[in-house]
C-alpha cells in the first residue's frame, strides 16, 4: 500500500440512509488503523464549500454504529453543481491538506464526485448508500434491506385493521425513479398486487389481478405502490379505483421518511463496514473515481462514469412469483 494519501475527507450526501453512520465509522476506524488522518467534512457538499469540517479520532465515532440517520448530515447541494462551488470546494481542501475524499450517497452524490475528479483529478471513491437501491455495480446498496424491513413492519401492521374492514388499500413506498424497495417487499409481506415505474400497469390491469383475489375470497387486499409508478400516486390510482369501481372500500397509506429512518439492520450494518474499510484501502492503494462495490460477496471498484452509465436492472419475475402466491 502506497503513504501518499495522509488526510482523508468523508462526507455523507442526498437523501440520508439507515448505516451512514456504520459506514462513517469504518471510514474513520480504518483510517486511524493505517495512520491517516480521518477528516468530517458536515452538511455533503454544502459543507465542502463552506469549508466545515473538523478532524476525528477512533472515539468521534463510538457508538454511532446503530444509529440511522448520518452524524455528518447531508444535503442535495445545488452550488456543488456550478464549477465555481466545486472550485471553492477544492481550494477548501487544499488549505485543510487534505489529499484524498470519501463520499457517502447515491447517483446524485458520484454524479458531482466523478465531475469534481474530471475538473481536479482529486482523489475520491465513493460508498453507496440510499435505500433505493437504484445504484449499478453493487448489489446492494447501504440502507435498502433496513428501509425494505420497515415497509414490511407497517404493511404487516396494515393487513391486520384491512382485512377486519375488507378493505383494499394502496401503500405508497419511497422510490422516485426505481420499484426495488417496492418488488422487495411485496413479496415480502405477501400482497395482492405491486405498481412500479419499471412497468406500466393500467387501473383495469391492476383490477384484473385485484379481482383474481375476490374470487378466492380474500379477506383484504393490499397493492404496494411506488412513488414513481407512472399510472400515479397511490392517492391518485385510489381515487381511480373509486371512479370505476365503486363497490371497493378503498383506503392509502404513505409510508414517506419513516422508510428512511431507525436502526440499521445487521445487513446494512455489515455491508457499510466492509464498504468504509475497501475504500480507505481502495484510496491507499491509489484508486481514485471509482465506487466501490459488494458483488457476489466481493469487494469490487467501479469507475464512476462506468456505473453512472449502466441501468440497474429491476427482476420482473417478481411480478410472476406474486401470481403465483397470492391465489
Ligand atoms: O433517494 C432516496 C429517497 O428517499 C427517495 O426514495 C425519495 O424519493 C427521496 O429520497 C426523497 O427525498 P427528500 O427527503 O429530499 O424529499
Amino acid at each position: 500500500m502506497t503513504a501518499k494519501i495522509q488526510r482523508i475527507g468523508v462526507l455523507t450526501s442526498g437523501g440520508d440512509a439507515p448505516g451512514m453512520n456504520a459506514a462513517i465509522r469504518a471510514v474513520v476506524r480504518s483510517c486511524i488503523y493505517y495512520k491517516k488522518e480521518p477528516v468530517a467534512i458536515y452538511r455533503g457538499y454544502e459543507g465542502l464549500i463552506a469549508g466545515d469540517f473538523e478532524d476525528l479520532d477512533a472515539r468521534s465515532v463510538s457508538n454511532i454504529i446503530q444509529r440511522g440517520g448520518t452524524v455528518l448530515k447531508s444535503s442535495r447541494s445545488k452550488t456543488f453543481m456550478t464549477a465555481e462551488g466545486r472550485k471553492t470546494a477544492y481550494e477548501n481542501l487544499k488549505k485543510a491538506d487534505i489529499d484524498g475524499l470519501i463520499t457517502i450517497g447515491g447517483n446524485g452524490t458520484f454524479t458531482g464526485a466523478s465531475i469534481f475528479y474530471q475538473e481536479f483529478k482529486f482523489p475520491v471513491i465513493g460508498i453507496p448508500a440510499t435505500i433505493d437501491n437504484d445504484i449499478a455495480a453493487t448489489d446492494f446498496t447501504i440502507g435498502f434491506d433496513t428501509a425494505c424491513n420497515k415497509v414490511i413492519d407497517a404493511i404487516d401492521s396494515i393487513k391486520d385493521t384491512a382485512s377486519s374492514h375488507n378493505r383494499l388499500f394502496f401503500i405508497e413506498v419511497m422510490g422516485r425513479h426505481s420499484g426495488f424497495i417496492a418488488l422487495r417487499t411485496a413479496i415480502a409481506a405477501g400482497v395482492e398486487a405491486v405498481m412500479v415505474p419499471e412497468q406500466e400497469m393500467s387501473i383495469e390491469e391492476l383490477m384484473q389481478v385485484i379481482e383474481r383475489g375476490g374470487v378466492s375470497k380474500k379477506s383484504s387486499t393490499i397493492v404496494v405502490v411506488a412513488e414513481g409508478c407512472k399510472t400515479g400516486s397511490a392517492t391518485q390510482i385510489a381515487k381511480m379505483v373509486d371512479e370505476k369501481y365503486p363497490d371497493y372500500d378503498t383506503k392509502v397509506t404513505v409510508l414517506g421518511h419513516l422508510q428512511r429512518g431507525g436502526t440499521p439492520s445487521c445487513t446494512d450494518r455489515e455491508l457499510a463496514c466492509r464498504m468504509g474499510v475497501a475504500a480507505v484501502e481502495g484510496l491507499m492503494q491509489g484508486k481514485t473515481n471509482d465506487m466501490v462495490g459488494i458483488v457476489w460477496q466481493n469487494v469490487t471498484f467501479t469507475p464512476f462514469k462506468e456505473m453512472l452509465d449502466m441501468d440497474k436492472f429491476i427482476n420482473l419475475d417478481v411480478f410472476r412469483i406474486n401470481e403465483i402466491l397470492s391465489v
